[in-house]
Order: structure tokens, then C-alpha cells, then sequence
């Protein structure tokens, strides 16, 4: 389908300010050239609007909850509005705070349309903290928590349908780092994570084919895109490098088995810190590696 790019340029829900930058690092990376170039259709609806970052400590376990809830109506809004006119929102954070409201937009055109919701995260982080157990209070490392209903009612609540979405539909790949009281909460809740140790073990190819299962042509596939992903030493830019993460080869294997399903709808791609980085080096890799999203193969065999 046609796609449609929307920056939201904001790191309210992040404990480093720097993602807001992320957007334009992507945009000069070359993102919709990249896509055009590949034969898609593709339209840049700049950037979705919202409150400055107020950079206070957190209150009641939330740092900037007002202002995170602003951000993700109007993303949740600008994003529902493409994926009715039939195209393919591309979200360029910003912090992954702002998965809640694309995938709550995302959740509630599946409803709409009957089809069934598959998210793939793929991250350092499990993301499923809660105002009780969180050690920053950054409402980044909450939104798979607040999509499955556990957060705040603003936040829960954002698509008019609480949960968002269940456990079931979340397929976590990457993660290696998961606070302790966090680690409770995503046992008891039991979503498949295919940690990095799992993947040393199985190998990048089998996990893939594990995630992807049972994905058949009534499914629309989200892939939550964070940065942080990325082993840090091809992905230096972004603000919760964790050491040990998925390599170049691995990284390509997951995004051109993504793109063989023929699923993929929506896309974010969140935790870009330009402040950080080296020369642009990640938004450039995330480029690379969203043109294998988009069917860009290393196959020589097609
Ligand atoms: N678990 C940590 C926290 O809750 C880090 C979360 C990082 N999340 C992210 N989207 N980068 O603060
Ligand atoms: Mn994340
Ligand atoms: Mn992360
Ligand atoms: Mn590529």
C-alpha cells in the first residue's frame, strides 16, 4: 500500500532529551527517497504536533504524563486518519512512548475492518514497567504495559477500547535488558520473548519463523522499531544503549523475513537521538534496514 510518513519529534516519555531530533536525522538519512526509490508510493505528512518537553522530575511514577497523552492522541489521530484512506503509516519517533497511541490506532482499525492484530517489538527492552515498579519513571519503558491495560487510564484508555490489545499478540525480539520487578510482570502476563539469548541458542532465522507463525492473510503485522535493538556498536544514537544486541546480519534476516511474510501495515521507527550519534551513522542503518522492510534483498536467488 501506499505510505504515508509522520514525524513526531518529541522525547516527553524518555529520560535523555534527543529523540525529538530523531525525525529529521531519519528525513536527512533519505527515508522517503529510499522508498520511492524502491517503487512505493510515498508521502511525507511532516510532523504531528504537541507540547514542549517540561523536563520534570516524575510525579506519582509518571514523568510528563499530561504531556505524553498529548503527544499520542495526536499521533493516534493522524495515524487512524491514514490507515482509513488505505495507507501505511510509517511513524519516525520521538520516544517509544509514542507506540501506544500508533498501535491503539492500528488496534482499532483491525477491530474496524475484522482482521487480526499481530505487533512485533523489537527492542533491548520489554517496555512493560508500571508507575509501581518503574526505577525512572520514563513512560517509555511502559507502553506494551499500558496496550495490554496496565498504566493509566489516559494512556490505557486512549483508542476507547481497554485493553488495546492482549499478551497473545505481542511478540517480543531482541530484549536483554528487563528491570527486576518488570521481569515479574511480563512472566505473569506471558507474551513470547525471544531474548538475545534465545537467539544466540536458536539462531536468528528460527526465531523469526517462530514470530511470524500463523500469520495468515487477515493479519495486519505492526512492527515497533526501537533503536536501541541494534547492537550499540552499529547503533550508537539513541539514549538506552544496551551492550549485546542484534548484529548487521541478524538485523537485515529480520526485516527481509518481515517483509517475505507480506504483512507489515504499520510501522514506527522510535528512539533515534541525533545528539548522540556518530555522523548520523543509525538513522542511516535504520534507513538500510527499512528498505529490507520495504523488500530490498540481499537474495540473490530472486
Ligand atoms: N526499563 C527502563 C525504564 O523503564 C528503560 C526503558 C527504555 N525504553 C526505551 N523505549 N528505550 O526506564
Ligand atoms: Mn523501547
Ligand atoms: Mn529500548
Ligand atoms: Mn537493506
Amino acid at each position: 500500500p501506499p505510505v504515508s510518513i509522520l514525524g513526531v519529534p518529541t522525547d516527553v516519555g524518555a529520560g535523555h532529551r534527543g529523540a525529538r531530533m530523531g525525525p529529521e536525522a531519519l528525513r536527512i538519512a533519505g527515508l522517503a527517497e529510499a522508498l520511492q526509490a524502491r517503487g512505493v508510493d510515498v508521502v511525507d505528512r511532516g510532523n504531528v504536533d504537541g507540547p514542549p518537553n517540561p523536563w520534570l522530575p516524575p510525579v506519582e511514577g509518571y514523568r510528563h504524563l499530561d504531556q505524553v497523552v498529548a503527544w499520542n492522541r495526536a499521533l493516534m489521530d493522524a495515524s487512524a486518519a491514514e490507515l482509513r484512506a488505505g495507507r501505511m503509516p510509517v511513524v519516525l519517533g520521538g520516544d517509544h512512548s509514542l507506540a501506544i497511541g500508533s498501535i491503539a490506532a492500528v488496534a482499532n482499525h483491525c477491530r474496524a475492518q475484522r482482521r487480526k492484530l499481530r505487533v512485533l517489538w523489537l527492542d533491548a527492552h520489554s517496555d512493560f514497567n508500571t508507575s509501581r515498579v518503574t526505577p525512572s519513571g520514563n513512560i517509555h519503558g511502559m507502553p506494551v504495559a499500558c496496550l495490554c491495560g496496565i498504566g493509566p487510564d489516559a494512556l490505557t484508555g486512549i483508542g476507547g477500547h481497554v485493553p488495546a490489545i492482549t499478551p497473545d499478540q505481542v511478540k517480543q525480539i531482541g530484549i536483554r535488558s528487563v528491570d527486576q520487578e518488570e521481569k515479574r510482570l511480563v512472566k505473569e502476563h506471558g507474551f513470547d520473548i525471544f531474548d538475545m539469548r534465545f537467539i544466540d541458542e536458536v539462531g536468528m532465522k528460527r526465531v523469526m519463523e517462530q514470530a511470524l507463525d500463523g500469520l495468515d492473510a487477515d493479519t495486519h503485522l505492526h512492527v515497533s522499531f526501537d533503536v536501541d535493538f541494534l547492537d550499540p556498536g552499529i547503533a550508537p544514537g539513541t539514549g538506552t544503549t544496551v551492550p549485546g544486541g542484534v548484529n548487521y546480519r541478524e538485523a537485515q534476516l529480520v526485516m527481509e523475513m518481515i517483509a517475505d511474510s507480506g504483512r507489515m501495515g504499520s510501522l514506527d521507527v522510535v528512539e533515534v537521538s541525533p545528539a548522540l550519534d556518530d555522523r548520523n551513522v543509525t538513522a542511516e542503518l535504520a534507513v538500510d534496514l527499512v528498505e529490507s522492510l520495504f523488500g530490498k534483498s540481499t537474495l540473490m536467488r530472486d
